[in-house]
């Protein structure tokens, strides 16, 4: 039997259950999982009831004391939160202890400065379960995918949406009444407005483009637009029209003469998005997740499963413990850090404004119900270059229509501003929605 390696738990929640229930139950797994022990963990209520048994000896309501424990040699931060979430991260690098995350939104906003401190430090800090839930990603695209040239890493990378949008799909359900259930699942963030909004997927995206195009982007300015006003209404519409609704994220190399030096220029976002019923990612349902990889020579390569949940994300945990675990195993001394492993950044990436992207766009205008209508919606799009794939009236009611259009691909600051243009004619009573189209 090889060296036990200690490990401070910051968390017992969701995750921090589900990753100390593996701990607990060895037999069966990876033998190195036999060799992790858990040695301190960090809650913030002594006396809530817990779905798994831990000595009381080794509970305590102080992270840092975790942190600074001589026993504690890996340091596993599933507490969620900005702060002190970095703070304990950088203290834990500082004292030379590797660490685990599942903190994607420290990782979006402070990957960098963590990643500087661990490569000074010589230590790892792994984040396979910030993305993804179960899902191998991180991984995959630090070490397998290493020979590619990514071009687009998109997908479906939020859980509790993908339920909600699953269930108002399938059943009709109200919005509101079904992320009730993804928060008793264990799906949703502590705040679920994070989720709701897209900033989850937002922080998730941030962490894929930096790993796929080599460097970080700025998180706060990637245009985000989650589903909390999406209605069934749209969801049927896309239906009727051969689409499923998706809140999908998307990192693009933007197609560009690239300048040899030069920042490299993506584009970034977060949007309900119409993907056709055909389409690999439309069969996404419940808390699964998808993320598709387009490379070169590769081509395209889809990672599916389970998006949230204590058991799926406790098992991306894991499996970065026993990467740790399996470098102590060999011996290697600190301040050799394997770099397919620390996954450093090796150029500079940018971010390209919003109306500069390519995009199919879905709008549904409500409008007088009056002969011409159409025409003249067609006749500004076609002024400004847009074309239209579909445009279709849905029932009116009294004197009001409903148009749906589907444009083909346009750039978004033609498509903003004939919107604008049709929104001021006299027969067009206002924007209903609008979305992405893929
Ligand atoms: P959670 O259920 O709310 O658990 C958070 C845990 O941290 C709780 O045990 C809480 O203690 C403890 N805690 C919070 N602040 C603390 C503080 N200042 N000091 C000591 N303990 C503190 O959250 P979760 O769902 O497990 O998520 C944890 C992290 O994993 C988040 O970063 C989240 O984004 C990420 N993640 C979650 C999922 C998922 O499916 N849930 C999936 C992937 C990633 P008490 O129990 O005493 O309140
Ligand atoms: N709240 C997140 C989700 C957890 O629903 O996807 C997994 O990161």
């Amino acid at each position: 039997m090889g060296k036990r390696i200690g490990i401070g738990l910051l968390g017992l929640g969701t995750v921090g259950s589900g990753v100390a229930k593996i701990i607990q139950n060895p037999n069966g797994r990876n033998p190195l999982v036999k060799q992790v022990e858990l040695v301190r963990v960090a809650v913030r209520d002594l006396n809530r009831p817990r779905s798994v048994s831990i000595p009381t000896s080794i509970l305590t309501q102080d992270p840092q004391s975790v942190i600074d424990d001589p026993s504690v040699e890996l340091v596993v931060e599933v507490m969620g939160g900005l702060e002190p979430a970095r703070s304990l991260i950088l203290r834990a690098i500082s004292a030379g202890k590797s660490v685990v995350t599942a903190n994607k939104a420290v990782i979006a906003r402070h990957g960098e400065e963590i990643a500087t401190a661990a490569n000074s430090a010589g230590v790892y800090v792994l984040i396979e379960a910030a993305v993804g839930g179960g899902i191998p990603i991180i991984e995959p695209l630090k070490q397998s995918l290493g020979g590619n040239k990514i071009k687009k890493v998109s997908g479906i990378i939020n859980g509790t949406t993908n339920y909600i949008l699953t269930k108002m799909a399938k059943e009709g359900a109200a919005y509101i009444d079904v992320i009730k259930d993804a928060q008793n699942l264990g799906y949703a963030e502590a705040d679920p407005e994070a989720d709701v909004e897209g900033f989850d997927a937002a922080d998730k995206i941030a962490i894929l483009s930096g790993l796929a195009f080599g460097g970080p982007i700025e998180r706060d300015k990637i245009p985000t637009e989650g589903i909390s006003n999406l209605l069934s209404r749209d969801i049927d519409y896309a239906k009727e029209l051969g689409y499923e609704v998706k809140l999908l994220a998307v990192a693009e190399k933007f197609q560009t003469n690239q300048t040899e030096g030069k920042a490299i220029p993506l584009a970034v976002w977060v949007r309900p998005t119409l993907v056709p019923s055909e389409h690999p990612l439309a069969g996404v349902s419940g808390v699964n997740n998808a993320i598709l990889v387009e490379g070169d020579p590769i081509g395209e390569v889809m990672f599916y499963g389970p998006g949230a949940g204590a058991g799926p994300t406790a098992s991306a945990v894991v499996a970065d413990i026993l990467n740790i675990a399996g470098i102590s195993a060999i011996g290697n001394s600190k301040n050799k850090l394997d770099p397919l492993l620390a996954g450093s950044s090796w150029r500079n990436c940018q971010l390209e404004e919003s109306r500069k992207f390519i995009q199919k766009n879905y709008l549904r205008l409500k409008t007088q119900d009056t002969p011409g209508v159409i025409g003249k919606i067609g006749s500004v799009f076609g002024d400004h270059g847009v074309s239209i794939q579909s445009i279709v009236q849905f029932d009116s009611q009294e004197n009001d229509a409903e148009i749906v259009v589907i444009t083909h691909e346009v750039s978004q600051g033609q498509f903003v501003d004939s919107l604008e243009k049709i929104k001021g004619l006299s027969e067009v009573k206002g924007l209903a929605a609008q979305m992405a189209c893929i």
